[in-house]
């Protein structure tokens, strides 16, 4: 039986207006990988917070090796040995993988001014080297994918001595093959005796990597399984007390004659878009399959008027439209949910209110008067739709979790009344019960004669909602697959079909 390295017991912890955790224990043994898993707002990152001093507690201990452990902040929590990887990247984009990695603990030359970048650089590839990381230390990180800084910051940690490493959703943003280099290093540390604790939405990654599963309900905790001895169905009623009934997609709705919305013609925007082309009907739901970095997301930027159209036509309902910015693609009636929804998407500083209705002040006017019973009505029946959990519809967005942030960037797009609604991966750190919520809204909207394009690296999502399906690989369009046609075996072997020269081939 291995050894108990941390025991939280009876944690309680309140913001104003909300009861996050409720009496919560939790324990971790010597080298056990422990997920943490519950709806979005259960309270798994705020009892993490608790645990690396981020937030104090109310009442309840923490005893760590046995002892009795008050943690005092992230920087004393991870000098005795406890690291935490956050749900959002937490580094400087300007600075180089190696200086992130060493921030504040660099080598200094003779002399003790100098930075010594050559040992930096160094020592940065024995630890990638240790944990099979292939990633050049001298890279400016905001050069890398999103998935790869994720893999930095996790470099980050463990170039610490660890006894407890906590990842909040490290897989979010990660493509597959980085999840196994993930699942790999996590094994890896869990054999020299850290605990792992690991926060994830993806139930089917639960059974793979973790030994024990604890479940969070509403700030409570709803129990603690051996992954062996559970199914995935047991623990998503002990997280929303249902069983949740994931219908088929019903046979596609589009009658095959319905009119072009969007026409995307030769479209060309840097490496990752080229000579892209589609079309996008009315009251259809496109989905956009591919791998991470196939330039899915670089295609709608483009599209967007985020990114630089360099050659190519983009029509709206038949007419040539020219968009050249975000502004100019809304009033053509496009709507961009990001899949970066913090950088693009919310004011963190700003209630929910203020963050869903900001861009639509115009549909609450009445002359120089906003009505602000209006504003609130429509508000808060977003937030049931969607089940946002807010204390009110004036808590600062900053204060919601993760996942709630994201659905308030949804309601902001849909108040805004699109016709073209591009989501990038709108499931992305959001719970089994909210998905299917998001899944039945996409389906209304499609309903009333909207048109979706939805880029999403999960084929389940793809194949469960798309009318149609487009491959993207490396930037070109690849395949488009009717979606009784579409598996995904074919998808993926569309999505590996790469160019070289003027042959085409698949990958085995
Ligand atoms: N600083 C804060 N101020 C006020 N309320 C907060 C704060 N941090 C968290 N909360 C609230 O505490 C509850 C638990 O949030 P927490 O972030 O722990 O959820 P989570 O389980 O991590 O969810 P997700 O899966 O969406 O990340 C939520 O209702 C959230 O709004
Ligand atoms: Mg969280």
């Amino acid at each position: 039986m291995a050894a108990e390295i941390l025991s939280m017991k009876k944690i309680d912890k309140s913001f104003a207006g909300v009861h996050a955790l409720k009496e919560v224990s939790f324990d971790l043994l010597e080298g056990e990988i422990h997920a943490l898993v519950g709806e979005n707002g259960a309270g798994k990152s705020t009892l993490m917070n608790v645990l690396t001093g981020i937030h104090p507690k109310d009442s309840g201990e923490i005893y760590y090796f046995g002892h009795l452990f008050n943690p005092r902040g992230p920087k004393h929590a991870l000098e005795l040995g406890i690291g935490i990887i956050h749900q959002e990247l937490n580094m400087m984009d300007h600075l180089t993988v190696a200086q992130n990695i060493f921030i504040g603990r660099e080598p200094v030359k003779a002399g003790g001014m100098l930075l010594d970048e050559r040992k930096l650089n160094r020592i940065t590839r024995e630890l990638f080297d240790r944990l099979n990381m292939n990633i050049d230390p001298a890279e400016t990180l905001g050069k890398l994918s999103v998935g790869r800084q994720q893999m930095v910051e996790i470099a980050r940690a463990v170039s610490h001595d660890l006894r407890i490493l906590i990842l909040d959703e490290p897989t979010a943003a990660l493509s597959n093959a980085e999840i196994r280099e993930l699942f790999h290093i996590m094994r890896d540390l869990a054999s020299r005796g850290v605990g792992l604790i690991h926060i994830s939405h993806r139930l089917e990654e639960i059974n793979e990597i973790a030994d024990r599963v604890t479940v969070l309900r509403d700030g409570a905790n709803a129990g603690t399984r051996h992954t062996k001895e559970t199914t995935r169905d047991e623990i998503i009623n002990m997280m929303v007390g249902r069983v949740i009934y994931e219908e088929p997609k019903q046979k596609s709705a589009v009658p095959p004659h319905a009119d072009t919305v969007l026409s995307v013609r030769n479209l060309n925007a840097g490496k990752m878009v080229q000579d892209v082309s589609f079309e996008l009907k009315r009251g259809e739901i496109l989905g956009f399959a591919g791998l991470i970095g196939a330039g899915r997301t670089e295609t709608a930027r483009a599209i967007f008027g985020a990114d630089k159209v360099l050659s190519g036509t983009i029509q709206i309902k038949g007419r040539p439209a020219d968009i050249r910015t975000p502004e100019d693609a809304v009033r053509h009636g496009i709507g961009y949910l990001s899949e970066d929804r913090k950088r693009f998407g919310l004011a963190l500083k700003m209630n929910v209110a203020d963050n869903i209705t900001v861009t639509t002040l115009e549909k609450f006017q009445q002359g120089p008067f906003i009505k602000s019973r209006k504003v609130q009505e429509e508000t808060e029946s977003y937030i049931r739709k969607l089940s946002i959990k807010t204390p009110s519809i004036y808590q600062l967005v900053r204060n919601l979790s993760g996942g709630n942030q994201q659905k308030v960037v949804i309601a902001k797009w849909l108040i805004r009344n699109c016709d073209i609604l591009i989501f990038d991966e709108p499931t992305r750190g959001i719970d089994v019960g909210a998905k299917s919520e998001i899944y039945t809204l996409m389906n209304e909207l499609t309903s009333q004669g909207k048109s979706i394009i939805m880029i999403s690296s999960e084929l389940p999502e793809i194949l469960r909602m798309s009318d149609r399906v487009i491959v993207m690989c490396e930037g070109r369009v690849t395949g488009e697959l009717p979606i009784e046609e579409a598996t995904q075996e074919n998808i993926i072997t569309y999505a590996t079909m790469r160019e070289t020269g003027d042959t085409v081939y698949a990958e085995n």
